[in-house]
């Protein structure tokens, strides 16, 4: 399979209805039309969406959409599931209008994360207004930069799943895990021009959504948020600094749902002809150093 980016993410939350204000004041995101079931949908380009929080008992991540080139492209890739074993549900039209694709798939991965495949997403060239006057957002064909999950452990059968199935690159593999220096750490995934659009990090005993990343367009809009953070008390989980392997300059908050958010800016841009296996010394050039806002709250103790 070729997935050409992250194309949208679906979140559950008790405080969905806070996103309508933590959204737009926080990061500059855009709301959008909302859900059937009254999901808040927040936009950070020209396409309908790319974030849904929906109304749910629990904080937790619902689905992660990748974005296939087109209905043959869909077509191959619903088939490829089928031949992995993956047992794919081609969606009905009203999951495809909810979605706002012209096709949808939905499966789940080994380590039980919904995982769909779409194509043709609704858009508007020139329709993205920022939710407070800022610089907008990278995003357009490169898509949402990045998510991580945590899993109890990074299996081969979770790593074949990301290379084989879905046509991911391993763009690098930590022998540890940074603040606990236990192995398991993460593994990070590539699908397109971003250094990386998933990433599995294995915690004994746990799991769920780390952290979703957004990248803006200005240094300034990034220091602006992490201010305004600051100022309201917002869990810091980790304080502004660059990563060495995206070169993301980012700070990472707790939301409203309990996951974090990364907001960054400069993330590196990689091709296939330029792409290596990466391996720094350090996770960090700089900063990032860690917050009070300590492990993301969606990351729960699993039986397993
Ligand atoms: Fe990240």
């Amino acid at each position: 399979m070729e997935v050409l980016s992250l194309g949208y993410i679906g979140i559950e939350s008790p405080a969905y209805a806070e996103w309508r204000s933590f959204g737009p004041d926080i990061f500059g995101l855009a709301i959008g039309e909302d859900g059937a079931d009254g999901a808040v949908r927040l936009r950070m380009d020209d396409r309908a969406y790319r974030f849904a929080i929906h109304p749910g008992e629990i904080d937790q991540l619902s689905y992660i959409g990748w974005e296939l080139r087109n209905s043959d492209a869909f077509e191959a890739g619903v088939k490829q599931l089928q031949d992995a074993g993956y047992d794919p549900v081609v969606g009905d039209q009203a999951l495809a209008d909810e979605r706002k694709v012209q096709g949808v798939a939905h499966f789940r991965d080994p380590a039980g994360f919904r995982h769909e495949i779409f194509y043709s997403q609704t858009f508007m060239p020139g329709s993205f207004l920022p939710g407070k006057p800022s610089h907008g957002f990278v995003g357009d064909n490169l898509g949402i930069p990045h998510l991580v999950l945590f899993v109890p452990r990074v299996t081969p059968e979770l790593k074949r799943f990301a290379t084989e199935v879905m046509g991911f690159q391993l763009l690098a593999e930590y022998p540890i895990i940074a603040w606990n220096g236990k192995p398991g750490g993460p593994s990070f995934y590539r699908c397109n021009g971003r250094s990386h659009c998933i990433g599995y990090l294995g915690l004994e005993g746990h799991r769920g959504l780390g952290h979703i990343c957004i990248e803006g367009k200005s240094l300034d809009d990034v220091g602006k948020a992490y201010d305004l953070v600051q100022r309201r008390h917002i869990p810091i989980n980790l304080t502004l600094g660059r990563h060495a392997l995206d070169t993301m300059v980012s700070f990472y908050c707790r939301t409203p749902s309990g996951f974090t958010i990364e907001f960054g800016w400069d993330g590196e841009t990689i091709n296939d002809e330029s792409f290596v296996q990466q391996r720094p010394s350090d996770y960090e050039v700089w900063g990032h150093e860690r917050g009070p806002g300590g492990l993301p709250l969606t990351v729960v103790p699993v039986e397993d």
